[in-house]
Formats: C-alpha cells, sequence, structure tokens
C-alpha cells in the first residue's frame, strides 16, 4: 500500500482519537462550569433581591423614626399613614415591592401593617405567614430573610428587630417582598447568558488547542508507527523464514491472514482479537524451527515417533511467542492450531468452545488456503471441491457455526485471493494491518 495511504489513516486514526477524547473533556468541563456557574449567579440574584428589600425598609424605618424614638413606638396611626402611603405608591420600588407587611411592639402586639390587595397571590402570602412563623422567632432569631417561590412569584420573606436612632431594640418588622418578574427573568437570562458564555470559551479554547495537540501527536504516533512498522515487519519476516524451509513462498502467510480477518470481521471480532488473530495467522507454525529438516521435509508419511517429534512444534512456538510483549498475544492461534472442534487435535485435546475463537476462525483459514493452492505435491482444487472438502470437517475438525458464516463469504474470498502468488495478498494485509494497528497506537499514544 502507498506510504501517503498509510499516512492518510494514521492521521485519520489519531484525529478521531483526539477529537473524541478532546470533545468529551470539553463537554464535561462545560457542564460542570456551567452549574457552578448558575448555582453562583442565582446566588447574586438573591443577595442583589435581598438588598433591594433591606433597601426599601430601611427607608420605611427612616420615614417612621420619630414614631420609633417616642415611647410605645409613638403615634401608631401615623406608622400606619406612612405605610399605606407606601402600598398607594408612594414609594416605587423599581425591582420589587412589599406586598405585606407587619409593624409589632417588643410585646408583639402589633401596632400596623399592610396587605396589598392588589397583588393576585395575597391570600397565599397569608397562608405562608401562618403557616410558617410567629413573630416571636424574632426573638430569638434577631433577623431573617430568605427567597423561595410562591406560584410563578420569587419572593423575599424577612424580618428583623427595628431600632431607633440611638440603635436600641423597639420593636419588630416582618414583611414580604415580591420580586418583579420582569427583573427575575432578566437576571435569570443573563445567568443563563453567562453560563452558556462560560461553556463557550470552553469549547472555543479546545478548538484552539487541538492544532497545537494534534500536531504534539503526530510526532510522538510518528515515532510509535516507526516502531509499529519494526514489529510488524518482524512479524513477517518471522513468518517468512519458517515458511521459506518447507515452501518457496511466504505468501500462505499473507491468504491466510486476510482469509482469517474477513471472517473474524463477520463473525463481529472485537479489534484486539483481530490483532492477535493476525499476528498469530503469520506465526502460527513458528515453532517449526525447532523441527529438523528430516521430518519437516519428509514427503512421505511419517512415524508415530517423527509425528510426535513434529507437533512439538506448538509448544516450540508458545516458548518463541511468550519472549516478546508484543507477540504474546498471538499465543491464542498459535497453541491451539491443531486443536479439533470435536477434541481429536493436539496438543491438549481441546473441544468445542475451550479453543479459543480466533484458533477455531484460524483452522478454517488455513485448510482453505491449503485446499485451494497449488503444492508441489499437489494442485489446486477448484471452489467446489475445496467447499466440499471444508464441509467434510463440518462439527469434526471445524466449529459448525463459524464455518457456516465462513461459507457465506468463501466465494468472494476464492475469487480474490485463492491460489494467488502476486503482490495483491501483501498489498491487501498492509491496509489491513493499517487499519486495526493504527488506531490501537492512536489509543495508546493518548493514553500515556
Ligand atoms: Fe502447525
Amino acid at each position: 500500500m502507498p506510504r501517503p495511504v498509510i499516512d492518510s489513516i494514521r492521521k485519520s486514526a489519531i484525529h478521531r482519537a483526539l477529537v473524541t477524547r478532546l470533545l468529551l473533556a470539553s463537554i464535561l468541563i462545560s457542564v460542570c462550569l456551567i452549574v457552578v456557574v448558575l448555582y453562583v449567579q442565582f446566588k447574586n440574584i438573591e443577595t442583589q433581591t435581598v438588598e433591594q428589600a433591606l433597601v426599601q425598609s430601611e427607608r420605611f424605618r427612616f420615614s417612621i423614626m420619630d414614631e420609633l424614638d417616642a415611647p410605645g413606638l409613638g403615634d401608631h396611626a401615623n406608622i400606619q399613614r406612612t405605610m399605606d402611603k407606601l402600598a398607594t405608591g408612594r414609594v416605587m420600588p423599581t425591582d420589587g415591592h412589599f406586598v405585606s407587611v407587619r409593624i409589632a411592639d417588643l410585646d408583639f402586639r402589633e401596632v400596623a401593617g399592610l396587605n396589598d390587595p392588589a397583588y393576585a397571590r395575597i391570600n397565599a402570602i397569608h397562608d405562608y405567614i401562618h403557616i410558617n412563623r410567629d413573630l416571636a422567632e424574632l426573638r430569638n432569631q434577631g433577623a431573617w430573610n430568605r427567597m423561595l417561590r410562591l406560584g410563578d412569584d420569587v419572593v423575599i420573606d424577612m424580618g428583623y428587630v427595628l431600632r431607633n436612632s440611638a440603635d436600641a431594640p423597639v420593636g419588630y418588622i416582618e414583611g414580604v417582598y415580591v420580586i418583579s418578574p420582569a427583573f427575575f427573568s432578566k437576571a435569570y437570562r443573563s445567568a443563563i447568558f453567562t453560563a452558556l458564555m462560560v461553556a463557550g470559551i470552553v469549547l472555543l479554547t479546545s478548538m484552539i488547542l487541538y492544532p497545537a495537540i494534534n500536531g504534539l501527536l503526530r510526532r510522538v504516533a510518528g515515532l510509535s508507527g516507526s516502531l509499529l512498522h519494526a514489529n510488524m515487519e518482524i512479524l513477517s519476516v518471522l513468518g517468512s523464514a519458517i515458511a521459506k524451509r518447507d515452501s518457496d513462498t511466504d505468501i500462505h502467510n499473507y491468504r491466510v491472514a486476510i482469509y482469517a480477518v474477513r471472517l473474524a470481521e463477520e463473525l463481529g471480532l472485537p479489534e484486539n482479537e483481530i490483532r492477535s488473530l493476525i499476528k498469530g495467522a503469520f506465526l502460527h507454525d513458528v515453532g517449526k524451527i525447532g523441527v529438523r529438516d528430516s521430518i519437516l521435509l519428509k514427503r512421505s508419511s511419517l512415524t508415530s515417533e517423527e509425528f510426535k517429534e513434529m507437533s512439538e512444534h506448538v509448544r516450540h512456538g508458545m516458548d518463541i511467542v511468550s519472549g516478546s510483549e508484543w507477540l504474546r498475544d498471538a499465543a491464542l492461534v498459535v497453541g491451539c492450531h491443531h486443536e479439533k472442534y470435536d477434541g481429536t487435535g493436539y496438543p491438549e485435546k481441546r473441544s468445542d468452545g475451550d479453543i479459543p475463537r480466533a484458533a477455531r476462525i484460524f483452522a478454517i483459514a488455513d485448510v482453505f488456503d491449503a485446499l485451494s493452492s497449488k503444492r508441489p505435491y499437489k494442485d489446486a482444487m477448484n471452489y467446489a471441491e475445496t467447499m466440499n472438502r471444508l464441509m467434510e470437517g463440518r462439527g469434526g475438525y471445524f466449529d459448525p457455526e463459524i464455518l457456516d458464516v465462513f461459507v457465506r463469504i468463501a466465494p468472494v474470498l476464492y475469487e480474490t485471493y485463492a491460489n494467488r502468488y502476486d503482490e495483491k495478498p501483501r498489498n491487501d494485509l498492509k491496509q489491513i494491518n493499517a487499519r486495526y494497528f493504527w488506531p490501537d497506537i492512536a489509543d495508546d499514544v493518548l493514553e500515556r
């Protein structure tokens, strides 16, 4: 496969992995910040409205200071008149207004009060006051103010000890201040806008940082890619070295790997198992390196002693791949590629699901290639002969369910690759390798 195509697969793998992580991180940070910003903003709205209510009530206190300074709260009727002016709009708060106020002396006798009859929810206010408190609470608490919702309105419920000009306690005032809907919705919109701005800044920052991070990752991935390239070459060289001992060519490894990957894809195997399968397909017979030529190259049937020695190639293979961390997962295929579904294989006579799925897949791919290829001692079988022989092993040599899936894709595989000795299997497998090993490298680079 041309280098630019591999580079493009590599870049898109890194791009995908980075964008996914950056996007997830940005969304997570944005959501957290939105929650924090909204909490702070709503606390600010509460503080602002409580201050508005306090300012209004202080204005009122100053307007009745003469009465507060007089014994027994002076002229109660004057306090009531002043309060009524408040209710009839002489005092016009722009952001809200009191709809219920009570003034009491130090013995909690009510001396003046007002209820705004024009306020639609005045009955709800009365119910709330009646249920929730007694003026005597102020003796213990000194003051209160709390924001609460009554129907669609947001109100401040407040009360505190009234003091005269000498700062001496002379009575109590409590009231309910209704925040104007216009003020509240403006403040609410402003809070939402601020939260969205913060989230937007986070996303914008991620976008600005993306090219820099991407550039760095590509450099790191480039180095990892060189390592991967070297590993893949070792895989290929090892596989070829052993193939050349008993064959003119190593092309069998490439075809078998392609057949196995296509079958694994059809079965929906996860990518890590497909990577193991590719490694295993190349190295399945690597242990033959430890078998004597007189046995490995013998054309006639092997004696039982010779067969025993030949079977040892599985153990040799396991020893070889276990020595490399990168090759270790090839053991699934290397260790079990001679096991048979009915338990008559070797070395452990495993059967059924005890044989790793990768090895069950490989067995079908390996025999399919052997039957459909020309060898020095036999001709290549045509498609019908190949499939007939393969089906003879259904449930014996091969996993029947996996074989049934293979039957669906076998015609195209036979047509495209069977008995083919040119560069196509090599080039196609390079492309497959780039697809399965590069995303792994990209993930690896991002996780370190
Ligand atoms: Fe083998």
